[in-house]
């Protein structure tokens, strides 16, 4: 079972300085099941605060969210958040009862993020994109019916991070869930989205839909880059 996500209304204020400042302005919004739906934006324009009010780490003030409950969102961050002194396989299946993940489970879903042969190593032993693949099958491993990324491979270099968003698509071609995935890069967006909301000031400014073009996409054909251009007017 996986699930979709609707969002209706949402605002979200913070108190800064005796300042009221509006982060989310009537945020409305749907994510379809066994989708791949990104939130692109500007930096500062709310996602970070979207995402953490979808996972349950952070209020709001006023809307309403049909989300599956808390149990079942799986979150990976910009940075790995991994237990230095543990190994990948205890990171792994770090806090879940063993009746809730089994052996052959975590060796599947080391073997799902390819890091066979490095279940003993520790994160200080790992590469960036390593680490994150590390994180990748950590929220994997609750089995979520939604996952939700923070700018999961900002931090990677080139190379890595389009081996990562490759990674991405083959994962979720073997279990279709459903993922919101957060990036200001309009490239990254093209190339794994299957709907893009552009956020501006607090709201969905511009959605696209891309369920027509298949992976993997060629963000230089003429089509992807006359949408680039629209995103890069919008924002
Ligand atoms: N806990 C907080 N307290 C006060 N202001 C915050 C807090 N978190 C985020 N903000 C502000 O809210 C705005 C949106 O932040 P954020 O959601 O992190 O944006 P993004 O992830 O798109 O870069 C920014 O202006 C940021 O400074
Ligand atoms: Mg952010």
């Amino acid at each position: 079972m996986t699930a979709g996500v609707k969002i209706e209304k949402l605002c979200k204020s913070y108190q800064v300085a005796e300042k009221n400042l509006k982060v989310l302005d009537n945020l409305t919004a749907e994510f379809q099941e066994e989708s791949i739906t990104v939130i692109l934006g500007r930096s500062g324009c709310g996602k970070t605060t979207l995402l953490r009010i979808l996972g349950g780490l952070e209020s709001y003030d006023s809307g309403t969210l049909d989300i599956p409950d808390h149990g079942k969102i799986g979150m990976v961050f910009q940075e790995p958040r991994l237990m230095p002194w543990l190994t990948v396989w205890k990171n792994i299946g770090f806090g879940l009862p063993k009746r809730r993940i089994s052996e052959p489970d975590i060796q599947a879903l080391i073997h799902t993020v390819g890091l066979q042969g490095f279940e003993k190593a520790r994160p200080m032993q790992l590469s960036g994109g390593m680490q994150q693949r590390v994180s990748l099958a950590r929220a994997l491993a609750y089995n979520p019916e939604l996952i939700l990324m923070d700018e999961p491979f900002a931090a990677l270099d080139y190379f890595t991070r389009t081996v990562m968003q490759e990674e991405l698509i083959r994962i979720y071609s073997l279990q279709k869930k459903s993922i919101v995935f957060v990036t200001h890069s309009i490239d990254e967006a093209l190339l794994i989205g299957q709907k893009i909301l552009v956020l501006k000031q607090g709201s969905v400014e511009q959605e696209i839909s891309l369920s027509g073009y298949a992976y993997p996409r060629d963000i230089l054909s003429s089509d992807l880059i006359e949408i680039k251009k629209n995103i890069i007017t919008t924002l």
